[in-house]
């Protein structure tokens, strides 16, 4: 059995007996421990305590040993809503928005989701491949250690299929743990334009089987929006998908309150996302279902995505005051977050959204975890996790993370038990 015995770590933060989805006040409690030690045994968490705890024999039979002196060791950000796969970039429509242009303009103009979705269809699976794997690269270096990533930009039977085979692969070829989610629904591509009802049956009855079939998908998700899909439509692809086992993650109310949250609880959706248009009636329904209980889904915020477009941010602050659990995502993705730095989404979460630093660091580790399945895997230092680890530079104190937004805290990053 390979060990390593990671020592004198300043704090080790986000130690948990048992890890479970945290809602309300329990966003705010971190626990963690100074002046630390911890054990991976075979790249899995074995062990931590007190450096005062840590006797010699134990130092001495360790195979590997990592010296953590000033710096503060916390789980990898988890992050639970990207759409990493894609060809080209759109900072020309970028540049358009600064000239006034609003993201409903550029989508008439077919722009927007359909200028990815062209250059997609033209790329090859090994493109694909080697554009995601770099962006994987480069976000693994940034702290993430466990990914969600959306299909969408094919809106063909043979393109969305295109899409998740290279999430299959990099699932296969990378260390992170990748989770892969199937978005036929993000838009409705040209041909069917103004035949709504056959693109939604396409989804159905071509796309689904095939994508059961082959196991391509963990989870179904639909862009539930004004001039993209409405809740009746959403509820029948996911019931669709639900057939097949994909449970739903949504986007739900990103520019329009139309039902969007009404339609994820009444669907028992593991996590609906977005949520920057919430009104009083949604934010009362998100509450009661996650204090009653009837829910025990994630309200998954996107600040980089209200950022980027100068939407209004998430209601964060009222979603945990009343009760909900809530996650941090990047929303990675060529429009509307051309940018998978969790470290930066930490930071504007609390900045822009007044979240605590102890609640969006929770958010971004343990709940993100949970958006995607893999609370039992990730997200939290606890016994048998495995040992994806971000390493920091010296700080003061947790605040101080948040705080100095921008900055590169991130000294080093262990995946898998080893360092990227
Ligand atoms: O989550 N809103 C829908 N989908 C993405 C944007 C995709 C794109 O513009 O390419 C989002 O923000
Ligand atoms: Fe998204």
């Amino acid at each position: 059995m390979a060990t390593t015995l990671i020592i004198n770590i300043e704090n080790l933060v986000n130690t948990r007996d048992e890890s479970r989805l945290l809602s309300g006040q329990e966003l705010a409690e971190l626990p963690s421990l100074l002046n630390a030690y911890l054990l991976l045994e075979d790249n899995r968490i074995a062990e931590w305590g007190a450096m005062a705890d840590l006797s010699a024999k134990k130092m001495r039979s360790t195979g590997n040993l990592v010296d953590a002196t000033g710096q503060w060791v916390m789980p990898c950000w988890c992050d639970s809503h990207t759409h990493l796969v894609f060809a080209g970039s759109r900072e020309n429509e970028f540049v358009d928005k600064l000239q006034g242009l609003s993201y409903g303009e550029i989508n008439a103009k077919g722009g927007g989701i359909l200028s990815t979705v062209a250059q997609v269809r033209e790329s090859s699976e090994e493109k694909l491949f080697n554009l995601a794997w770099q962006r994987l690269e480069s976000i693994s270096r940034l702290g993430t250690g466990a990914v969600e990533i959306k299909s969408g930009y094919g809106l063909t039977v043979e393109s969305e299929i295109k899409m998740l085979r290279v999430i299959r692969k990099l699932k296969s070829r990378s260390k992170l743990s990748i989770r892969s989610t199937f978005l036929g629904a993000h838009t409705y591509p040209a041909l069917f334009k103004d035949d709504h009802a056959g693109y939604v049956r396409q989804i159905i009855e071509e796309m689904l089987p095939v994508i059961a079939k082959e196991g391509l998908a963990d989870y179904i998700d639909v862009f539930c929006e004004k001039g993209f899909f409405n809740p009746e439509e959403t509820e029948a692809i996911v019931r669709a998908g639900l057939r097949y086992g994909l449970k739903p993650k949504l986007h739900v109310n990103q520019l329009n309150s139309i039902g969007g949250v009404e339609t994820g609880l009444r669907l028992n959706a593991l996590s609906l996302d977005h949520l920057e248009t919430l009104t009083d009636v949604d934010l009362r329904k998100l509450s009661d279902a996650s204090i009653k209980k009837e829910w025990a889904g994630v309200c998954t915020l996107l600040p980089t995505a209200a950022f980027f477009l100068r939407m209004p941010f998430q209601p964060a602050r009222q979603l945990i005051d009343r009760g909900c659990a809530v996650a941090l995502a990047s929303d990675y993705n060529p429009g509307s977050s051309p940018s998978g730095n969790m470290n930066f989404v930490v930071a504007l979460s609390c900045i822009q959204m007044k979240m605590l630093p102890a609640e969006a660091i929770n958010a971004a580790t343990i709940n993100g975890a949970y958006a995607m399945g893999l609370e039992k895997e990730l997200g939290s230092i606890t016994k048998g996790k495995k040992a994806n680890l971000i390493f920091t530079n010296p700080m003061p104190s947790l605040a101080y993370f948040p705080y100095s937004f921008g900055t590169n805290l991130i000294a080093r990053v262990m995946i898998d038990g080893e360092f990227v």
